[in-house]
């Protein structure tokens, strides 16, 4: 039985206004009443009832001060040829309530445990809370990818150190003290003669010296620079490639960038060499790549010049072949570098490069399911 709304337990439990009798059918009456309001009660689910009701209900019936006791009382009150009849009738119904009463107590024992045990429960089957593993930030991820079409151009992917020698950054690269090439890259010095490297060409001078000719290798890592603005951060990534061999010419280098970019962007895309200058390349050009907003209509992100400018190229100068000890009249080489901010940028339809470096999960998550 469902409790009713209006249900009150200690309706249910009040006791009897009439608790003595003084004859048999008097008594009969009183007993059945009890038996009944004990027939009521126990009939109440017993998932109804905390344990502490139960016992209420333990009290209540079977207790010390139950109406059984007066009724056992009142037994003196009878004519001695009925007190027989009388107590038999008063036992009866005790043992009967006794039993009833622990049943129904045990019972709601019974459903208050299982209830216990459903709360506790703990079900293998149920998918895991959603787990907030993280994941690399959208330009490292891109810094990857950009190695990878590289990797399969037969390029080895090497690494350089952060904090560098200014020889490296610098001298190796056909950048002595006091030249004004220096002012191009505005510099973090840590220490005398140690910079955070400006440009992952410094890995070209560590590869040349360090691994010899013919060389095919790539970079991707962070670079530093004084500066910021809506283009600039302090901190940005680039990639970097450098091809030393025999007879290496600038259409080695043209078809390596577009087959590198074709692959980058999924399909293929124009590219523009626009003549520049970088102290370690002769000739040098600056990448520019058909912006994939407009496809070179002009549009926001490409300032309506319908280009996007990625990074630098050329054939490695012949002074730093020969400063890094290879033979310029037997080898030459091309090299270009990128930032990979501008590529991921480029990649992922974002406007702003600080937007990458907000911190901003959402747009994170969002780059990260590109
Ligand atoms: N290191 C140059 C820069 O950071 C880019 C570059 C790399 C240019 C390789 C030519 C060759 O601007």
């Amino acid at each position: 039985m469902d409790l009713p709304t209006e249900f009150s337990l200690s309706d249910l439990l009040e006791l009897p206004q009439t608790a003595a009798a003084s004859s048999l059918s008097e008594l009969q009456k009183l007993l059945d009443e009890e038996r009944n309001r004990c027939a009521q009660v126990i009939a109440v689910s017993p998932e109804n009832l905390t344990e502490a009701q139960s016992d209420e209900v333990r009290v209540r019936f079977t207790g010390r001060k139950s109406p059984l006791q007066d009724w056992l009382k009142s037994l003196r009150n009878f004519p001695a040829e009925e007190r027989k009849d009388a107590g038999a009738k008063i036992n009866q119904l005790k043992s009967f309530l006794e039993g009833e009463v622990e049943r129904f107590v045990l019972a709601c024992r019974a459903s208050a445990e299982k209830l216990r045990l459903e709360r506790e429960k703990v079900d293998l089957t149920l998918p895991l809370p959603e787990l907030n593993l993280g994941s690399r930030h959208p330009v490292s991820a891109a810094a990857q990818q950009l190695l990878e079409p590289l990797r399969r151009l037969g390029f080895t992917v090497i690494d350089g150190p952060e904090l560098e020698r200014e020889f490296y950054n610098f001298e190796a690269l056909n950048i002595p003290a006091e030249h004004p090439a220096r002012e191009m890259q505005d510099t973090f010095f840590v220490a005398s003669q140690w910079v955070l490297r400006t440009h992952t060409s410094s890995v070209q001078a560590h590869a040349m010296l360090e691994r010899g000719v013919p060389l095919r290798v790539a970079c991707a890592g962070f670079t530093y620079r004084n500066e910021l603005d809506l283009t600039h951060v302090p901190t940005f990534r680039q990639i970097e490639c450098l091809v030393v061999d025999k007879g290496i010419t600038l259409a080695n280098m043209r078809s390596t960038l577009d087959a590198f970019f074709a692959e980058v962007f999924g399909r293929p895309v124009k590219l523009r060499l626009r003549s520049s200058y970088f102290p370690f390349t002769e000739p040098s050009a600056e990448i520019d790549v058909q912006c994939q907003q407009c496809f070179g209509s002009g549009c926001r992100s490409c300032k309506h010049t319908g280009w996007l400018e990625m990074g630098g190229c050329g054939l490695v100068n012949t002074r730093v072949l020969e400063s890094c000890g290879i033979d310029s009249k037997v080898y030459s080489g091309f090299a270009f570098g990128m930032g990979v901010d501008r590529i991921a940028m480029s990649k992922f339809g974002i406007a702003d490069l600080r937007s990458l470096y907000e911190g901003d999960v959402l747009l994170s998550r969002q780059l990260a399911l590109r």
